[in-house]
């Protein structure tokens, strides 16, 4: 079982960050990160995650989100961490691929090979107006940005033979011109002539992550995509997007082994479910529904829910169809699906989306944690899990007390990291250079 840390704020549930129980320091801290990560590292978790957003959101006034830019973080935590892997989420909309190739690059050979690339196309639609455009670039141009974005960094990151560099004194060569090629690309988004202007990378390339599950979305993963985040509410949700992405990737003449599958999952552990029920209260006690109507908002690409009552049981009708949608579109259709099952009220909608945001929660004894988690493994719905901790640190220290060792135990979880690097962690191979015979 893989198990990556989502690190987000003091913790996935909307109002962890007033919790006594959340840590007191400032998102803006870096010891707060290199604490999370050291813990991480402690547990054995295959890496950590940031997420990242280009604008600021319309709940900056209770929601936190001022979390530091997470290129800048990695290149800390490389330092401050040995073996566990390190992804940061990225944008192909709003940055040019050489800056990204060169970026991910220097950090993989930081960390001595241990770098992720959340690829995102960046579904929040203010963030346009922070790069020269009042509106949204459409859903289906931004991945199509996003795929021809892709050619180009594989491109640049293949451009230099592993043994490209000599620095031999003796006769004068740093590097041997003939094992660096330009990869010389003119397409309709990207000039870049190249090469990199950086030797070949420990892991060859970095790990390539990606978290859009529309169809649009499945397509693109199953073409570049190595591990998978996703969002679902539902085991049965989850078995049919595994096949389908497994199904997809081999089709792509890919080993489907090399697509490893993380959905999201949000557990709320506790000794008893007396506990259990006594925190999960007291998160729902400090959830302010508006703060969540808004977010539900940008989510639907700034659809306007204000008019809707609390306390009247929804139908799919008080929502945009979700294949409109030109924001974040299989997160609506996830949230569109569980009001067609369920009907709940605003207010009852509202309370799951603070949970986690429409990834899967629950709450129970470490023994039912680690029961879920096997279930999930052996019926097809993951390789392993995005673990998002409600409350940060204390239940990741739980989950690392107390599930970890279950996991362990039941000979699911490594009890001692094998291999240096984020592809050895996953069980990834290396990909091939251009250069080999
Ligand atoms: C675990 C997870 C993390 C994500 N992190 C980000 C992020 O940091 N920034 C972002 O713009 N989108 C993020 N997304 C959203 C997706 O990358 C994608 O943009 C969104 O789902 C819309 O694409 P789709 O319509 O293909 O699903 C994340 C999704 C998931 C499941």
């Amino acid at each position: 079982m893989h198990l990556n840390l989502f690190i987000q704020s003091r913790g996935h549930h909307e109002a962890s960050w007033r919790h006594p129980l959340a840590s007191p320091l400032s998102l803006t801290d870096i010891r707060y990160y290199q604490d999370l990560a050291r813990r991480a590292e402690e547990g054995l978790f295959d890496s950590i995650f940031f997420a990242d957003q280009l604008a600021v959101g319309t709940d900056i006034a209770q929601g936190p989100r001022t979390g530091l830019e997470p290129l800048t973080l990695l290149a800390a935590l490389a330092v401050s961490t040995q073996r566990i892997g390190l992804i940061a989420t990225a944008s192909t909309t709003y940055t040019e691929p050489f800056n990204l190739a060169r970026q991910f690059s220097s950090l993989d050979h930081i960390s001595g090979g241990r770098i992720g690339w959340n690829i995102v196309t960046s579904w929040l639609a203010t963030a346009a107006q922070n790069y020269g455009s009042s509106t949204q670039i459409s859903h289906e141009d931004r991945y199509a940005r996003a795929e021809e974005f892709m050619t180009v960094a594989n491109g640049l990151w293949d451009s230099w033979a592993e043994d490209a560099t000599v620095a031999d004194r003796a006769s004068g060569t740093y590097s041997r011109a003939d094992r660096v090629r330009p990869s010389g690309h003119e397409g309709a988004y990207y000039q870049v002539n190249g090469p990199l202007n950086l030797p070949r990378c420990p892991q060859g390339r970095p790990v390539l992550v990606q978290a859009g599950s529309s169809d649009t979305g499945r397509g693109f993963a199953a073409r570049y995509a190595e591990a998978i985040f996703t969002a679902q509410l539902q085991k049965s949700a989850a078995q049919e997007f595994y096949s389908d992405l497994k199904t997809r990737a081999t089709a792509q003449g890919r080993p489907a082994d090399q697509v490893v599958i993380l959905p999201g999952f949000s557990p709320l552990i506790a000794s008893t479910e007396a506990e259990v029920a006594r925190l999960s209260e007291e998160l729902d006690e400090l959830t302010d529904p508006e703060v969540g109507r808004k977010r539900l908002s940008a989510r639907f690409g700034g659809y306007d829910f204000s008019q809707l009552d609390l306390n009247r049981p929804l139908t799919p009708e008080d929502f945009p169809d979700p294949q409109t949608v030109e924001a974040a579109r299989s997160r609506a259709q996830v949230i569109v699906d569980l009001v067609r099952r369920e009907r709940p009220t605003l207010l009852q909608l509202l309370r799951v989306l603070a949970g986690a945001r429409g990834h899967y929660t629950f709450a129970g004894t470490p023994e039912q944690v680690a029961k879920l988690m096997e279930e999930w493994l052996d019926d097809g719905a993951a390789d392993g899990f995005n673990v998002m901790p409600p409350l940060l640190p204390t239940m990741l220290d739980v989950f690392i007390d107390e599930v970890v060792p279950l996991l362990q135990r039941r000979g699911l979880f490594r009890t001692e990291y094998e291999g240096e690097t984020l592809r050895a962690h996953y069980g990834l191979m290396q990909p091939e250079s251009q250069f080999d015979d």
